[in-house]
């Protein structure tokens, strides 16, 4: 049974259109990675993914009894200010706010949730530092796990290495290689063709509308590929 499926799916801001025809499905344990260049519609479709923004035509459903509130999201990096006053364990558990519902404080779950997913991330000693005084690898780390504190399930994350040095987007992509062979279905934005397409199950091509929809094996041999692995493939 699929766990997420697209059908037709159109989206506009202000009733300009800005990604069409979109179709694909993905079971639980695939990791899809989104291409395509600037303004191709990407972010976009990640909102609809997230019910932040409602399709013009054209459904998202979701299978496998998978709820809304069980999708972890790691955001595009300009929507986090760097000056954002709060504590890496404050931002870490804000990844637990299903769990606060009406409550004042996190439960004990959610906090014992979020030291372990800091454990795992091996950013526990920097629990107290303030998150503006982080590396931008460590502030994406800090934001990675956020977005697992808020699932088991399914990872969304958009453009997670972006401006990051080789080494530390190695390590991210290591880590996020780690959870999607424990189980976890990954959906991923990225320019960075050649290390995604080693990770990635599937492919989406995006540019305005899907050019592209397949396994990654499929996309590499295919004109798509070609063109934005031969032409300016920029951030
Ligand atoms: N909040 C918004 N209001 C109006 N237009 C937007 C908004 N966000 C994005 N767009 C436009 O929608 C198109 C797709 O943007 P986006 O999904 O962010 O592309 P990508 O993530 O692939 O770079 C672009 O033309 C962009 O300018
Ligand atoms: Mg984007």
């Amino acid at each position: 049974m699929a766990l997420i499926t697209c059908k037709n799916l159109a989206l506009s801001y202000e009733g300009r259109r800005v990604l069409e025809g979109v179709d694909f499905s993905l079971s639980a344990g695939d990791y899809l990675c989104i291409v395509g260049e600037n303004g191709s519609g990407k972010s976009t479709l990640m909102k609809a993914l997230l019910s932040l923004k409602s399709p013009d035509h054209g459904m998202i459903s979701f299978g496998d009894g998978l709820r809304r509130t069980e999708i972890g999201y790691l955001p595009q990096q300009a929507s986090i200010s760097r000056d954002f006053p709060a504590s890496v364990r404050e931002i870490v558990l804000s990844g637990c706010q299903n769990s606060l519902g009406h409550r004042l404080f996190y439960p004990a779950a959610a906090r014992h949730r979020a030291a372990e997913a800091m454990e795992k991330l091996g950013i526990s000693h920097l629990a107290r530092r303030p998150w503006q005084e982080l590396s931008g690898g460590q502030q994406q780390r800090v934001l990675l796990c956020r977005a697992l504190c808020a699932t088991r399930r399914v990872l969304l994350l958009d453009e997670p290495v972006a401006g990051l040095d080789p080494v530390v987007t190695a390590e991210l992509y290591g880590i996020i290689r780690g959870y999607n062979r424990a189980g976890m279905t990954v959906i991923m934005i990225s320019h960075d063709m050649q290390a995604a397409l080693s990770d990635a199950t599937h492919v989406l091509h995006l540019d305005g509308r899907q050019v592209f929809f397949g396994p990654a094996e499929d996309y590499r041999a295919s004109d798509a590929a070609g063109h934005l692995l031969g032409g300016a493939c920029h951030a």
